[in-house]
């Protein structure tokens, strides 16, 4: 019998989407190994402020992305990123970082530094004996995965995605994100074409999560 298929899934969107909550809910129920890939911006974001770099700066940028020692630990189903052997903690979700976040994440060289290592986390899951892999961010359908079995675009309101946002105790200028990340010419935030594009504003994350276990379900059931 032939080996089943290793599942990519993509999920891409602004600033509280939902992907995170679509993403953690795909990855325990078929068993995905989950990537957060906006976690990897922010850790790289949190240590590039340590060492003093600022976002203009681009030779200061690309000193201190070159000697990055990039590794990964296995939390659960999460991969998370190490940096010199050490996984971020909550400070990738404070204010510093989210104002920042999006400017760093425009520069090319940062972003080319971070593709390998992402690509690479489906062999990382294969190896650990998952069944596929979600991957959640702004490019993965169209830059990392653009092949993935599945790809997702998720949006929603932004008064309903700040008002998630401050549910969640976080003071982050989402709309600024979004435009930063839409609008800059490295790998911007776009529902890439053939993706399934989902509104989350009026939804429960259940019937979001409902839509794409079907269309998933429906694939494993034909391999
Ligand atoms: O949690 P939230 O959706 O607000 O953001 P995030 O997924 O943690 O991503 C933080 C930032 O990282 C984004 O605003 C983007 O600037 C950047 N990012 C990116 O450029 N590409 C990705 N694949 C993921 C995140």
């Amino acid at each position: 019998m032939a080996p089943s298929p290793f599942i990519i899934v993509a999920i891409d969107g602004g600033a509280a989407s939902g992907k995170s909550s679509s993403s953690r809910t795909l990855s325990e129920r078929f068993n995905f190994l989950h990537v957060d890939t906006g976690s990897f911006y922010r850790a790289i974001t949190a240590e590039l402020l340590r060492l003093g770099v600022k976002p203009d700066d681009l030779p200061a940028v690309r000193r201190a992305v070159g000697a990055l020692r990039l590794g990964t630990h296995l939390r659960g189903r999460s991969a998370e990123m190490e940096i010199g052997g050490r996984v971020a903690g909550d400070e990738i979700r404070s204010r510093e970082v989210n104002d920042q976040v999006s400017h760093f994440a425009a520069i090319p060289e940062l972003r080319a530094a971070l593709l390998s290592y992402q690509r690479g986390l489906a062999d990382v899951g294969r190896a650990h004996g998952f069944r596929g892999l979600v991957m959640e961010g702004r490019d993965i359908g169209s830059v990392i995965f653009p092949d993935a079995d599945f790809r997702f675009f998720l949006h929603a309101d932004p008064v309903e995605r700040e008002r998630r946002r401050a549910g969640q105790g976080q003071h982050d200028q989402i709309r600024e994100r979004d435009r930063l990340d839409s609008s800059r010419k490295a790998s911007p935030l776009t529902c890439p074409t053939g993706a399934t594009s989902i509104d989350t504003t009026d939804v429960s994350l259940d019937q979001v999560v409902e839509q794409m276990s079907a269309m998933i379900t429906a694939r494993l059931g034909q391999a």
